[in-house]
């Protein structure tokens, strides 16, 4: 690889959402979650790997006894798409049952992974169910899915950073932000 070229910022058309903004909405979402969930000890579950950056910071943000898991799906594959095919990559370590889930997801756009987790967690009897997701892109939905706790609507591009990939690149960005044309075109 060219040492010159390799930055990812160069590869960013637009910033959507700076890391001021989002560090601030993470801060009222563990403010909320902390109140809302008081005496609860929650688990939240983290839906690899685009939500580990916010399952991070989010933690620090909530200062109530919880305890964290993770669960993997797959649908986009090397896409920009959605396949629409959600398969399950790695399940939970402990049981839900009777435990209060907060399930923590970086985006949701179709909804078709949050409706396959949905269905597939509810089987497993927990206390309560509930969603918390960074983004969200209402005009691309094609199942309803409530969110119970949303940072930020957004328009109907691609977004990369904070957790959000494309070909599993620019995850490590601190900000959400859209990719320059020319890097869909070198790699489609
Ligand atoms: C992305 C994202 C969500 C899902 C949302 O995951 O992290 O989990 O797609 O899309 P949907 O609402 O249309 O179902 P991806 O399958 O790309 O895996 P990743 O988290 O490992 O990047």
């Amino acid at each position: 690889m060219n040492k010159k070229t390799d930055n990812i910022h160069q590869d960013i058309e637009k910033v959507l959402i700076d890391s001021e903004t989002i560090n601030k909405k993470i801060k009222e979402l563990g403010e909320k979650i902390s109140c809302d969930y008081k005496g609860k000890n929650p688990v939240l579950i983290a839906i690899l790997k685009g939500s580990v950056i916010l399952l991070s910071d989010l933690l620090k943000a909530i200062d109530i006894n919880c305890s964290i898991d993770f669960i993997e799906v797959s649908s986009y594959g090397e896409n920009t798409e959605s396949s629409g095919v959600v398969k399950l990559v790695m399940d939970l370590r402990e049981s839900i049952e009777n435990r209060h889930v907060l399930l923590i997801e970086d985006i949701v756009d179709t909804g078709l992974t949050m409706e396959y987790l949905r269905e597939n967690l509810l089987t497993r009897h927990p206390a309560s169910f509930k969603i918390c997701s960074l983004l969200s892109k209402p005009d691309r939905r094609r199942v309803s899915i409530d969110l119970d706790y949303c940072g930020f609507e957004i328009p109907d591009d691609f977004v990369v950073g904070y957790g959000l990939d494309y070909n599993e690149k620019y995850r490590n960005l601190d900000y959400i932000g859209t990719l320059k044309k020319r890097i869909y075109k070198k790699n489609g």
